[in-house]
């Protein structure tokens, strides 16, 4: 598909994002070389935005994927590459060789976007379970964060890096970040499917000309188990989701990815089958839903969320919900 058919997203300088990503969370089950051939193929048919991260562990494959693309004449300047900062380099010493890696590994010599992949410094071994915790974890300390968040203000000074922003926040803790940046955050990634909507955050970020990236935009089918907890629903059985890719003849992921768009959020999912991916990109040229579907989509709304992020609680924590400032003041 011709890539300028792919809606842009404008940024708060004028800068535009392709409105469509290809995830590389690979969720422990596709293998480096796996996700680098579908993204090298991607890149083929029309994606321009791959999301990728240091923990991912896959950056040096996507590195030679990306080189790949650009041997075949679509130039560096059409391409949008993000990377993250992964938990146990929020020291501010260790931000910038992080960032250093993750270009080197990518072989480029910047970046479009790099975030902050959560507002906390605890981190878990590869594969754990959802028990599993880091004891030196602890809450949002927000000037530890605004410290990492400086390094990246730097990187982007220094113009190795277009844009910066952050991931899994919360209204609370976005509007800390705003109040003390001196470089605001462009982007804000955050968890969006019609089951998770967010609507609060969604706003928020929008208020504040800050663009939101969705991920698990499928609602996350092939997630790892630890990452799956009995009272999660899933968004592609909806029925009204059904009823309308039956009317729609478009499937119940592409659904999902039309809504995102249209709602003005940039969908990133994930897959390694061109198949699902060519959809994924079709979708977001399909024809806009009605507004009664749109209200249809909004109304599945469940505050499913996914990625609760269990395996970062700290000692003491009482459950998940503390990592998004969902608990009562005085719960721990
Ligand atoms: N910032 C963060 O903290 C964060 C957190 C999570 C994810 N992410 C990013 O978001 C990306 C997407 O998240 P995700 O992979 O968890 O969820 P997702 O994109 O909602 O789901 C991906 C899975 O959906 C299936 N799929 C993909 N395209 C399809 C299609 N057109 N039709 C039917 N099924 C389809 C595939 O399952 P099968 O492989 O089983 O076919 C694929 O593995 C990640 O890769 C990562 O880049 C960021």
């Amino acid at each position: 598909m011709d890539p300028a058919r792919v809606p842009q997203f404008l940024l708060v300088n004028g800068d535009k994002i392709p409105g469509i990503g290809l995830g590389t969370f690979g969720s422990d089950k596709y293998s480096p070389t796996e996700i680098s051939v579908a993204v090298e193929d991607a890149v083929a048919i029309g994606y321009r935005h791959i999301d990728c991260a240091a923990v991912y562990s896959n950056e040096p494959e996507v590195g030679n994927a990306i080189q790949n693309v650009l041997k075949t004449g679509i130039s560096r300047e059409e391409l949008w590459v993000t990377s993250k900062l992964w938990n146990d380099k929020h020291d501010p010493n260790d931000v910038g060789p992080s960032f250093e890696k993750s270009l080197s590994d990518l072989k480029l010599d910047y970046l479009d976007l790099y975030l902050v992949h959560w507002p906390f410094p605890n981190f878990h071994a590869p594969k754990v379970d959802v028990t599993s915790r880091d004891p030196h974890a602890k809450r949002y300390i927000h000037e530890a964060f605004m410290a990492t968040w400086r390094e990246l203000e730097k990187l982007q000074r220094r113009s190795l890096v277009r844009h910066i922003g952050t991931s899994n926040m919360t209204v609370a803790k976005l509007k800390r970040v705003l109040e003390d940046a001196e470089i605001r955050p462009s982007v804000n990634e955050m968890e969006l499917h019609p089951h998770f909507q967010q609507p609060e955050l969604f706003a928020f970020v929008r208020e504040h000309g800050i663009v939101p990236v969705g991920y698990c935009p499928l609602g996350s089918p092939s997630r790892p188990e630890r990452d799956r907890t009995p009272e999660d629903s899933v968004d592609l059985e909806d029925p009204v989701i059904l009823a309308i890719a039956e009317r729609t003849r478009l499937s119940p992921a592409s659904v999902c990815i039309k809504w995102a768009v249209q709602r003005g959020q940039i969908p990133i999912p994930f897959s390694v089958k061109r198949s699902q991916y060519e959809a994924s990109l079709q979708a977001v040229c399909a024809p806009n839903f009605s507004t009664a579907d749109m209200a249809a989509l909004a109304s599945i709304d469940r505050n499913c969320r996914l990625i609760k992020g269990q395996v970062f609680l700290w000692e003491g924590a009482k459950s998940w919900h503390a990592l998004w400032d969902e608990l009562s003041p005085g719960e721990p």
